[in-house]
């Protein structure tokens, strides 16, 4: 039997993950907010409805649907209480939903604003090490929301993704991540490699489409998995076992734009926080200089295995070629949180 998914936020991960659900033939239908676009994903064979994060087309999408993938943002309780308000409907007419939420590691971020490595390691097969997380991390009161109502939908099955730093360009919209870009934009605008404090804190990687793959892994377990099953754990994290410093990946962006002649020395130096405006504004220090780890043990048991190039790889191959042809001015990443 066809199911269908309803896919909020088709962007740069919901965009990869939805090419993956057409190849194994899923329904899908996607939110978008703009009219112009109806007529390429209709051309993919997606149906489309109009509509914003913040209405009630969420719910009503919701409800007709067996899947509900959310990656448009890990900051907006709204939407995601449409979801739960949808589920709650299908629910108590006894029909089952699948609902895979995107969180992101700054969930896990400490404090070290680039000043140090730490030793904390976050492992999705332990949810009582995420659950001890303060309700004030990054995301968090998003997620809590789902947390707490995957307990009451008896029909229902939860999970929330975690992503580290993504990179790589989407495929179909060459749109590029978020965090490493900016940094490379910041870099190009002010002139050299920009790291926030020594650079000495670490994140895991995952390319997109690794990650996209992580999703459809995800989803092949909730549809053929219990929900007394799926209750217990709703967390999963996607890395592909590379730990790289913010030092090392300005170094990585300033090696790359001084060979192509962009920038006269590749030695990253301290982003002074009257620049932070300038990258992820008051999340600056979160995004760029923190500390995340984690292991992506539930997938890698469940068999998804990362396969693509590294990060370093595809910043000197995809990401950043891409970057030096922008136009515009660059003043910074401006959404909220952003990882
Ligand atoms: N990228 C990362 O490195 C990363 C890492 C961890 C977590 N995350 C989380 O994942 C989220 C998505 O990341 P992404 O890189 O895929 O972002 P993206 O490329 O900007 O995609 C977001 C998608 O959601 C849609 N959208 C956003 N706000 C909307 C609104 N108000 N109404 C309707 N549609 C809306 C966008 O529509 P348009 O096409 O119209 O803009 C786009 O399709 C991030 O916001 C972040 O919270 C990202």
């Amino acid at each position: 039997m066809t199911r269908s998914v309803f896919l909020i936020g088709p962007g740069f991960i919901g965009g990869e993950v939805l090419d993956y659900l057409l190849q194994e033939n899923y329904k899908v239908t996607t939110l978008i907010r703009r009219q112009s676009a109806v007529a390429d994903y209709a051309k993919l064979g997606v149906e489309t409805v109009i509509g914003s994060l913040d209405d009630d087309t969420i719910r009503k999408q919701v409800v007709v649907s067996d899947i509900v993938f959310h990656t448009a943002t890990a900051d907006h309780l709204p939407s995601v209480q449409a979801v739960l308000e949808g589920i709650r409907e299908r629910d108590s007419k006894g029909l089952e939903t699948i609902y895979i939420h995107t969180s992101g590691a700054s969930l896990l971020a400490d404090t070290a604003a680039g000043n140090y490595k730490s030793n904390v390691i976050f492992d999705d097969e332990n949810p009582a090490q995420i659950d001890a997380l303060p309700d004030s991390a990054p995301h968090r009161l998003i997620d809590l929301a789902i947390v707490r109502a995957r307990k009451e939908l008896a029909n229902s099955k939860m999970a929330i993704m975690i992503p580290p730093v993504i990179y790589g360009i989407s495929s179909r919209e060459k749109r590029t991540s978020i965090q490493l870009p900016t940094i490379a934009r910041y870099s190009l605008k002010h002139g050299y490699a920009g790291q926030i404090g020594k650079g000495l804190a670490i994140w895991n990687q995952v390319h997109v489409k690794d990650l996209a793959r992580g999703y459809m892994t995800l989803l092949h377990w909730l549809e053929t998995t219990s929900t007394s099953e799926v209750v217990p754990n709703p967390y999963f994290f996607c890395e592909n076992g590379e730990e790289l410093s913010w030092g090392e990946c300005s170094h990585e962006i300033g090696r790359i734009l001084k060979e192509i002649g962009r920038l006269d020395n590749a030695e990253p130096k301290t982003i002074p926080p009257e620049n932070y405006g300038d990258i992820f504004a008051d999340y600056t220090e979160t995004v760029a200089g923190s500390n995340s780890r984690n292991r992506a043990s539930r997938l890698r048991k469940l068999g998804w295995k990362p396969s693509e190039k590294n990060t370093f790889a595809s910043l000197a191959e995809d990401e950043i070629p891409a970057i030096v042809k922008e136009t515009g001015e660059f003043s910074g990443y401006a959404k909220p949180v952003a990882s």
